[in-house]
């Protein structure tokens, strides 16, 4: 037997095609690129979320001499998220980037480390995370859940 596993996700030409409210939310993770440390990779990264109160968050990668040590944007916000609201969802994310070595013209995707900690926040707020990925121009992808990005993905239930 085989299993298959696909998804669904929108493509836009620009984000100017977007709802005002994604437009606005595209905006905020542009602009909150300028709060991004990251001296090393010259990649900087905002991501802003709408929670489930109707309230806005952002974050931005934060880098370190000791590479590792760096967190990315969207673990950035989730942190942030959880402090102020705790065990709040969030509706909608969206991600952009600034590329001071080269262009920001298209979507990026969350690295495996953020899907998983973006997979568990789903989990564990009982709230689907809608993800808009976007540049600072250009396309953009718009999916439905962030846990369509990592499939069969390992959790909280497989310990039990
Ligand atoms: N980065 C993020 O913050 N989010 C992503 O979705 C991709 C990568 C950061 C990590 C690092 O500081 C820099 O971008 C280059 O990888």
């Amino acid at each position: 037997m085989k299993d298959l596993f696909q998804f669904n996700y929108e493509v836009y030409a620009s984000a100017d095609e977007l709802s005002e409210q994604d437009l606005q939310l595209v905006k905020a993770a542009r602009e909150v690129t300028q709060t991004a440390y990251a001296p090393y990779s010259n990649f900087k990264v905002g991501a802003a979320a709408l929670l489930q109160n109707g309230k806005i968050v952002t974050g931005s990668n934060q880098e370190n001499a000791s590479f590792p040590v760096g967190t990315c944007a969207e673990r950035v916000l989730l942190g942030t998220a959880s402090v102020a609201y705790p065990k709040t969802g969030i509706k909608t994310l969206a991600v952009s980037y600034h590329n001071l070595n080269g262009s920001s013209n298209k979507p990026i995707s969350p690295c495996g480390m953020c899907r998983q900690a973006l997979k568990e926040f789903e989990d564990y707020t009982q709230s689907t995370i809608r993800i808009i990925l976007a540049g600072m121009e250009g396309k953009v992808y718009v999916l439905e859940t962030v846990s369509q990005l990592l499939p069969l993905s390992f959790s909280n239930d497989d310990m039990k």
